[in-house]
């Protein structure tokens, strides 16, 4: 592995350590900030992950392979999920599904975007809804989804492109 990337994690644990009070709660943000600066979670970061915990590999595996939003390859630069359940779907996500895919023609954009369904986010009260790297946008439509595009294009900060 990397000497960088394990250096990244490690100084990512130290700090995180002094917030919780107990090893087992530091695996879901460790498997975040992996999937997020690293761009998966593959078999070398789990051993990492587990050598720096010191909770044993097997327990972190079935954490990162329980979740679908911990990959084991690359991802793309910006993973987009929208969620298509009932909220969300009547009040138009399989339409935005479409319109996103459609913007992705172009094949150097296409690479850096990937765009799944999923299920309920939880912001049923404020649907449709997606998330983009983790960072929820809720009250979705078609203006607000060029918004969110043309922000993560122009390389804003994620969380700070609707304001
Ligand atoms: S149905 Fe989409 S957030 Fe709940």
């Amino acid at each position: 592995m990397d000497d960088k990337i394990r250096e990244e994690l490690l100084k990512y644990i130290g700090e995180l350590k002094s917030l919780y009070s107990e090893r087992s709660m530091l695996v879901m943000p460790t498997l975040r900030f992996a999937q997020e600066k690293f761009g998966r979670v593959d078999d070398n970061l789990i051993e990492e992950i587990s050598r720096f915990l010191d909770i044993p590999a097997i327990k972190i595996l079935s954490t990162a392979r329980f979740y679908h939003f911990f990959t084991e390859e690359d991802s793309a630069k910006y993973r987009i999920e929208i969620c298509t359940s009932i909220s969300c779907s009547l009040l138009g996500s399989e339409h935005l599904y479409d319109y996103i895919n459609r913007k992705f023609v172009d094949e150097e954009i296409k690479n850096n975007f990937s765009v799944t369904r999923v299920g309920c986010l939880g912001s049923c009260g404020t649907a449709p809804a997606m998330l983009v790297n983790g960072v929820l946008f809720e009250n979705l439509n078609f203006e607000r989804v060029d918004r969110v595009i043309e922000g993560l294009k122009s390389g804003k900060d994620i969380d700070k492109i609707l304001g």
